[in-house]
């Protein structure tokens, strides 16, 4: 089943070749979008993606894809990039500015842009069925109306999209607004962007990608190497005060379970959708690909030397016996299943400075939904993920480009509640899988549910990507609001989605 030329992942000629047969349609009909003269852009990007290359480790540099950006209009600081690191610059915007962003696909590949978390029109989203060829660009305009928070943006294109991320394709997306503003936060040097994901290097410093075939497609692909903002072995120099942490799960697969190497609970103010109502304490937090949290990170109360980690411990996934630490090996995956410990940062207490903030009991207002406030309170809607034969389904189905069927279909200012269940256990899997299950377009509230990892959950604010490990549900709410049309919903395991568990959601 090993494929060598699979193996080599990114590198060389040859390789190059074999990215370029993704037989997918390429719909020009997404041009028309940009088309509108009416839009007057407070900020205007251009985002690019193309191969490139990054010093990662002494020796070869790693052949990556990446998004390089400008600013055209608006604030030289919309843009942020992040050093040495192979992921995309840092979007910063404010809500209600109006974004335009040229996207232009320079990769030997088809590819579009999606917004993780955004509340955009269907056609701004950034849809697999919008994918752009090689050479063109694609025009995005929108407002943005979601709250302050720490959002992501990924490439989408149905059936490469583990792929292309893995490869370095992804970036964060960073809104603030006047409430958050308010709170006095912890801001510039003292906001700490932490994208964390795994990935597996050969001996020649390159990234491989699924080297055992089908068996890492099941599992998701898992790395050895757990990067920080694009580098292995990340440290983080602090003074003595109090930080704000942004953390994104962008791993393909891989969950972590958060806490502090000498058992201070965390203190997280956020998740996907922004700030929390109040700061919550937890001894440690779970999360899933895609999924964010933000943590209030005071070491006041530390000695100047004193070194500290940000690990994530064990959990049950983990094959028995396997569970060891971080290597760099061969092929990377065996050697550090979901749920085996490890180191994910390390900190080191440098500078003496004195602390001016303090944490605010009150974050934000949230209201929060209520089983009754659904309009089908007594019916939810039923969506099963599980794996068959080597496929992704929801309710049995796999995805199809624009196929919505009678239970996808949602009628636009209505509020719903959907319970959404990991199935895989129920189904005989010999592995049974997590899924992370994402919702397009929508941010929403976990109301309800059951689990293994449960203290490790942080269900109190906005969520767009809800963890749900084997035979685990969860009920959600949200209202589907101003935007008509067609949304993804799937597993953002990447491989899963990939291998089609993905389905779309029609709003008419
Ligand atoms: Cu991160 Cu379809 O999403
Ligand atoms: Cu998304
Ligand atoms: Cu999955």
């Amino acid at each position: 089943m090993f494929n060598r030329r699979q193996f080599l992942y990114l590198a060389g000629a040859g390789a190059a070749s074999l990215l370029n047969m993704n037989g997918f349609p390429f719909t020009k009909a997404a041009m028309a979008a940009s088309k509108n003269t009416e839009f007057s852009p407070d900020v205007e990007l251009s985002l690019r993606a193309t191969p490139s290359e990054v010093q990662i480790f002494p020796g070869q540099p790693t052949t990556v894809w990446q998004y390089t950006g400008q600013v055209i209009k608006g604030d030289p600081n919309g843009l942020m990039h992040l050093d040495q690191s192979y992921l995309g610059p840092i979007i910063r915007v404010r809500q209600h500015q109006k974004v335009r962003i040229h996207f232009k696909n320079d990769l030997p590949a088809t590819s579009i842009i999606h917004w993780h978390g955004l509340h955009v029109p269907a056609s701004m989203d950034g849809h697999p069925k919008d994918v752009i060829p090689t050479g063109e660009t694609f025009t995005y305009e929108f407002e943005v109306l979601n709250r302050a928070g720490t959002y992501w943006y990924h490439p989408h294109p149905h059936g490469r999209t583990g792929h292309q991320v893995y490869g370095g394709l992804a970036g964060l997306f960073l809104i603030s607004d006047a409430e958050e503003e308010k709170l006095n936060l912890p801001a510039d040097q003292l906001d700490i962007p932490l994208v964390l994901q795994d990935r597996a290097f050969n001996r020649d410093n390159q990234l491989v990608y699924l080297p055992r075939g089908m068996h890492d497609s099941m599992t998701g692909m898992l790395g050895d190497s757990i990067c920080v903002n694009g580098r292995p072995d990340f440290k983080l120099a602090v003074s003595t005060r109090a930080y704000r942490l942004r953390i994104l799960n962008g791993s393909n697969s891989r969950i972590y379970k958060l806490a502090w190497s000498d058992g201070t609970p965390l203190t997280v103010i956020a998740t996907d959708g922004g700030l929390l109502e109040k700061p919550v304490e937890k001894k440690y937090a779970v999360l899933g690909p895609a999924e964010r949290i933000e943590l209030w990170a005071d070491f006041s109360q530390y000695p100047v030397g004193k070194s500290l980690e940000l690990v994530s411990k064990y959990f049950e996934p983990a094959i028995q016996g396997r569970a060891m630490g971080p290597r760099r090996g061969m092929t990377g995956a065996e050697t550090l299943p979901n749920g085996a410990p490890f180191s994910v940062l390390k900190i080191n207490v440098a500078t003496k400075e004195t602390e001016t903030r303090s944490l605010p009991q009150k974050l934000s207002a949230i209201e929060r939904y209520q089983r009754q406030d659904a309009d089908n309170a007594e019916h939810p809607r039923q969506f099963s993920f599980f794996m068959r034969h080597m496929r992704g389904l929801i309710n049995g189905r796999t995805f199809r480009m624009q196929e919505v069927a009678d239970d996808e279909r949602i009628r636009l200012n209505s509020t719903e509640l959907w319970e959404l269940a990991n199935d895989d256990r129920r189904m005989g899997m010999m592995m049974p899988m997590p899924h992370p299950v994402h919702l397009h377009g929508k941010q929403f509230q976990v109301i309800e549910r059951r689990g293994a990892l449960h203290s490790g959950y942080v269900d109190e604010g906005w969520k767009d990507t809800v963890l749900l490990m084997p035979g685990e549900r969860a009920r959600i709410v949200t209202n589907f609001t101003d935007y008509k049309g067609l949304f993804l919903y799937h597993c953002h395991i990447l491989e899963h989605g990939d291998m089609g568990m993905m389905r779309n959601y029609l709003i008419t």
